[in-house]
C-alpha cells in the first residue's frame, strides 16, 4: 500500500546524515530548481546501450524551450485572480481551474458526474417483445417511436459537435469548460442510448439515422440548428467584436434554449407518456435519464447566457432581444409542426393541440429564463407530470429503479 507519509523517508541504506538533512532544508526553491535541472541533464546523457531512437528522444528534449511552450498558452503568465475571470474574451490563464468564479458551473459538473448512467444498464427485453409482436403497438404508436429515435439519434450528435467544435473554444472559463466536457460525454451517452434502442428493437438503421435528411419535420429542426453553428465552428472565427460576440450568443440561444430547450420536448413527452402506460418501458427509462441530463444542460446554458449578458450588457440591446425572441418563437413553431406530423390523430391520451399548448408553455419559460417577456400569456401546462419528472428536487428518488449499481473503480482491471 502506497502511503504519502513514506514519501519523504530516505530509501534503505541511504539514510541521510543529520547535517545533510539540515542543508537540504535550507535549499531555496531556486537551488532546488538547479539541482533538478542538473539531475535531468544527467538523466538525458546518452548511455552506451541507448538505441538510436532513445538517443534522438533525449537529444530532442535538450532542445526543448519550456518558456516558449508556455508562452503559447493564453494569459498563462500570472496567477489567476477571481475578478479577472470572464465568460467570453477572458485573458487570464484558462488552465487554472481554481479559484472558482462561477461556483454554479462546478456544482453542475459534480451533479452531472453523480448522475452517471449507461444505456446497457436498462433492461430492454419487454420493449423487444412488444415491438416484435404483431398487435403490441398501434401504427400511431410505432410512428412515434420511430420518428423520435430518428430525430434524437442525430440531434444529440449535432449538439455534441457544436459543443466540441465551437462552444468549448469560445467559452473562456475553465470551470464552465469542465462542465462542457462532462456535457459532451453525456451527449455521446445519449447517442449511444438511441443506437442501443434501435439495435435492440432490430430497426432499419439506415431509415432511422437518415430521417434528418428525409423526413421534413425532422429535417427542418436539424437544418434550423445547423444554421447557427456554421459561422462559429469555423476555426478562424473569434469573439471580441460586438458582431462576433452577438453571433456566439445567438449560437448559445439556438442550442441551449431551442434545440435542447424546445426541440426535445415533444419527443420526450410522447415517449415518457408511452412508458407511463406501461409500453416501451425500457426506451422510456432511457429517455427519462436523458431528459434529466438535458434539463441540467439547459440550466447550465441559461446561466451562461445570463452571465454573458451581465458581463457584456451592450450585447443585450433591443435588436438582440428581438432576435432572441424570434429564435425561440421559430423553434416553438417548428416543434408544433413536428407534433402535428408525429401525432396526426390523438394517441396515448394526448393530441397535437395539447402538445401545442405544452410547447407554448415551455416557450414562455425559455423566454423568461433569459429575461424576455412571455409571448403566449395565459398558457397552462397540460402535462404537469412532465414537470414532476424534471423537478431536480426529486433527483434522489430518480435512480431508485436502477438494477445495476454503477461502480467506477470496481470495473477496472490493471492487468
Ligand atoms: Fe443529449
Ligand atoms: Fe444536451
Amino acid at each position: 500500500m502506497l502511503s504519502w507519509d513514506e514519501f519523504d523517508k530516505p530509501e534503505e541504506g541511504t539514510a541521510a546524515k543529520p547535517a545533510a538533512a539540515q542543508a537540504t532544508a535550507e535549499l531555496s526553491i531556486e537551488k532546488l530548481d538547479s539541482v533538478g535541472d542538473a539531475a535531468a541533464h544527467e538523466a538525458r546523457a546518452v548511455a552506451a546501450d541507448d538505441s538510436d531512437a532513445v538517443a534522438r528522444a533525449k537529444a530532442a528534449l535538450n532542445e526543448l524551450d519550456v518558456q516558449e511552450g508556455l508562452e503559447d498558452l493564453e494569459g498563462a503568465a500570472a496567477r489567476v485572480r477571481v475578478d479577472e475571470k470572464r465568460m467570453i474574451n477572458c485573458r487570464a490563464d484558462l488552465n487554472q481551474l481554481v479559484p472558482f468564479k462561477y461556483d454554479w458551473a462546478w456544482q453542475k459538473y459534480l451533479d452531472g458526474c453523480a448522475n452517471h448512467w449507461m444505456p446497457q444498464e436498462v433492461n430492454m427485453n419487454a420493449d423487444i417483445a412488444l415491438w416484435k409482436s404483431k398487435d403490441g403497438l398501434t401504427e400511431d404508436e410505432r410512428r412515434i417511436v420511430k420518428r423520435n429515435l430518428g430525430f434524437f439519434s442525430t440531434a444529440d450528435s449535432l449538439v455534441a459537435n457544436n459543443l466540441v467544435l465551437a462552444v468549448y473554444r469560445l467559452i473562456t472559463n475553465p470551470e464552465c469548460r469542465q462542465y462542457i466536457l462532462r456535457q459532451a460525454f453525456e451527449e455521446a451517452i445519449h447517442t449511444h442510448a438511441y443506437q442501443y434502442c434501435i439495435e435492440s428493437l432490430g430497426m432499419d438503421e439506415g431509415e432511422i439515422f437518415n430521417m434528418y435528411h428525409e423526413i421534413p419535420s425532422v429535417a427542418k429542426k436539424a437544418s434550423w440548428g445547423l444554421k447557427y453553428t456554421r459561422s462559429i465552428s469555423d476555426p478562424n472565427f473569434n469573439t471580441g467584436t460586438v458582431e462576433t460576440d452577438k453571433e456566439f450568443l445567438r449560437n448559445l440561444i439556438a442550442y441551449y434554449c431551442v434545440l435542447e430547450g424546445i426541440f426535445f420536448y415533444c419527443g420526450f413527452t410522447q415517449i415518457l407518456s408511452m412508458g407511463r402506460r406501461n409500453k416501451m418501458t425500457g426506451t422510456a427509462e432511457q429517455f427519462q435519464y436523458i431528459l434529466r441530463d438535458e434539463s441540467m444542460h439547459l440550466n447550465f446554458g441559461i446561466d451562461v447566457i445570463n452571465q454573458i449578458k451581465i458581463e457584456n450588457p451592450h450585447l443585450w440591446d433591443a435588436a438582440m432581444k428581438d432576435e432572441a425572441t424570434q429564435m425561440i418563437l421559430q423553434g416553438t413553431q417548428l416543434e408544433i409542426e413536428y407534433a402535428r406530423d408525429t401525432m396526426p390523430r390523438g394517441v396515448l391520451g394526448m393530441n397535437a393541440a395539447m402538445m401545442e399548448d405544452y410547447l407554448k408553455f415551455i416557450a414562455n419559460r425559455r423566454l423568461t429564463q433569459i429575461g424576455l417577456k412571455e409571448e403566449y400569456p395565459g398558457t397552462t401546462n397540460p402535462f404537469p407530470w412532465m414537470s414532476e419528472i424534471m423537478d431536480l428536487k426529486k433527483e434522489k428518488n430518480f435512480f431508485e429503479t436502477r438494477v445495476i449499481e454503477y461502480q467506477t473503480g470496481g470495473a477496472l482491471s490493471w492487468d
